[in-house]
């Protein structure tokens, strides 16, 4: 655990996120499937990439393509900014943590409440070709945030971490 996390107020205005699903269900999901298929995706791509520590079923409330697009844009902006990543869950009282980890140079702490807004990409990675459009995180937090959970910062250059934190379910009927 970092011991300075930020947390961030996503962007009220991004209403295109919000409602690009907007009549998809909420159901009780296993988060623990959702991030292994998440991850097995981006490890398709990225040949092995992305490694993940987790226990078996912790069950959140949410829409699944919604839920598992946000998780998807993190831990894609940690292999490409960072080279590799780490996926850990844990439960943390009431709450379901997902941290996503990389190695990479991190995000400074006066660029953290910025780089949540829509097409804001920071300047190295401006000057980089890794092609994006600056969506990921707003559109990332902007879910987070609908599911009543929160995304900090933790870490800094060599030892960065997003962190998502989601409501946990305790009990009750699971689908995918
Ligand atoms: N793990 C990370 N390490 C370092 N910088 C990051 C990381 N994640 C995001 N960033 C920075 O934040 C910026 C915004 O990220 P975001 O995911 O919103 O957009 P993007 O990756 O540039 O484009 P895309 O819309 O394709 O995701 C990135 O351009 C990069 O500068
Ligand atoms: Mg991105």
């Amino acid at each position: 655990m970092f011991a300075r996390e930020l947390l961030l107020q996503p962007d009220e205005s991004l209403t295109f996120a919000r409602d690009a699903h907007g009549d998809e269900a909420y159901v009780r999901l296993d988060l623990e499937s959702l991030l292994e298929s998440v991850i097995d995706g981006e490890n398709d791509v990225v040949g092995g990439s992305v490694e993940f520590h987790g226990p078996v079923r912790l069950i959140v409330e949410a829409q699944t393509v919604v839920l598992r697009r946000a998780l998807t844009n993190l831990v894609q902006n940690a292999v490409q900014y960072g080279g590799r990543a780490r996926v850990a869950m844990s439960q943390e009282g009431d709450e379901v943590a997902v941290r996503i980890e990389d190695q990479g140079p991190g995000i400074a702490p006066e660029d953290r409440v910025r780089v949540l807004k829509p097409y804001v990409r920071l300047e190295g990675s401006r000057s980089r070709d890794t092609g994006g459009t600056g969506l990921g995180l707003a559109i990332a937090s902007n879910v987070i945030r609908r599911l009543e959970g929160s995304i900090a910062f933790g870490g800094g250059a060599g030892q960065f971490a997003v962190v998502v934190r989601l409501p946990a379910v305790r009990s009750g009927r699971t689908e995918r």
